[in-house]
């Protein structure tokens, strides 16, 4: 079979692990050829590409970013986009494409799927936040950056009895704050799905001044929301899925801390550090699992599904599935974050 590939949305490490392996079973098994499209949708739509082979594919599983670079392009937003991507994939002879994505690319490929076009995704999210899969790629790098960043903030602070907050990635659902937050030894961790109670969490930084530990580390996602205020936008801008541009609630949360506690306080908004460098060890192994299973996926002809980790296994489900809704953090999680917290 002649395969495409593209990948789509933020970047995220582990997708070169996945090219790397959908091509090399793809050749080594299967005997298929394969492109590339360049900037995710946008490639596809300016038919712009590059072949993919076992030689320029060689050892990518190890590197962080995607080799085919990305781009939030929506087709569905695009006037005759559907039937431009008919006429590029019929030109370029594809017969299948293999789309790498968080949700709002796989929303694409769904639509794609149900307009007859051979598409199938694997899922993609450094906010492991997609519905029907247990892990995605990318997430645990992430937490590990962040981790590493929360560890080293607790001498700073201690140091100038300062409470500083630190902000992560983590729109919709609060895994990365959760677990960065819980493993970095955060005093307080916040997360989009449970309301800010800004008397509680300042409750909880007295609690380490009345005892001893002069200094207090705050982890909060970005998607959370201040109490009068929702979500902090870090600028006017929409993407071309409506997603607005996320950023600043670390700053507003410490100018309310600072207010109502006299701590002084400081703010880190790790950003897009978390999205870059080499992928875990972990991520390297999931991502390249991942294509594994894709390619298999093709050759079985499951059009409009998407690769999944359930339990211990790879397995697919249906795209629709996997974009109704975000998996989010439930009680469970929150048992282990307020379990703990100083008691106040
Ligand atoms: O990929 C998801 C994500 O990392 C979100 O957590 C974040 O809000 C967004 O991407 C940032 O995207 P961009 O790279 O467009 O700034």
């Amino acid at each position: 079979m002649r395969i495409a590939l593209l990948t789509g949305g933020g970047d995220c490490p582990g997708l070169n692990a996945v090219i790397y392996a959908v091509v090399k079973k793809g050749i080594n098994f299967y005997g298929d050829e394969f492109i590339g499209f360049l900037n995710g949708w946008r490639g596809v739509l300016d038919n712009y590409y590059m072949p993919l082979t076992l030689e320029n594919t060689d050892g990518i599983q190890l590197k962080g970013g995607t080799i085919l670079h990305s781009s939030r392009t929506n087709v569905k937003k695009i006037p005759g986009g559907l039937e431009k991507v008919q006429e590029v994939l019929k030109e370029d002879k594809i017969d299948a494409l293999i789309v790498l994505g968080g949700d709002d690319t796989q929303s694409v490929t769904l639509y794609l799927a149900e307009h007859g076009i051979n598409a199938i995704g694997v899922p993609k999210t450094i906010d492991n936040d997609i519905n029907g899969t247990d892990a995605t790629f990318g997430y645990d790098t992430a937490v590990s950056i962040a981790t590493e960043a929360v560890d080293r903030l607790h001498t700073t602070a201690d140091s100038h009895n300062r409470v500083i907050v630190v902000e992560v990635m983590g729109r919709d659902a609060g895994w990365i704050a959760y677990a960065a937050g819980v493993a970095g030894g955060a005093h307080v961790t916040l997360v989009p799905e449970q309301p800010i109670d800004i008397d509680h969490v300042c409750a909880l930084l007295k609690y380490n001044y009345d005892h001893g530990k002069h200094y207090g580390i705050v982890v909060v996602a970005e998607g959370c929301e201040l109490p009068e205020v929702g979500q902090v936008l870090g600028s006017g801008q929409v993407d071309s899925f409506g997603h607005a541009r996320l950023s600043g609630i670390g700053d507003a949360l410490a100018d309310l801390i600072e207010k109502k506690t006299g701590f002084e306080t400081r703010t880190v908004n790790l950003g897009h550090t978390q999205r870059g460098g080499v992928p875990t060890a972990y991520d390297r192994l999931l991502g390249q699992r991942y294509g594994l299973h894709a390619i298999d996926m093709v050759h079985q002809r499951k059009w409009g599904r998407i690769a999944v980790l359930h339990g211990t296994d790879i397995t697919d489900i249906p795209i629709k599935e996997a974009i109704a809704s975000n998996r989010r953090l439930d009680q469970r999680f929150f048992d282990v974050i307020s379990g703990l917290e100083a008691k106040v």
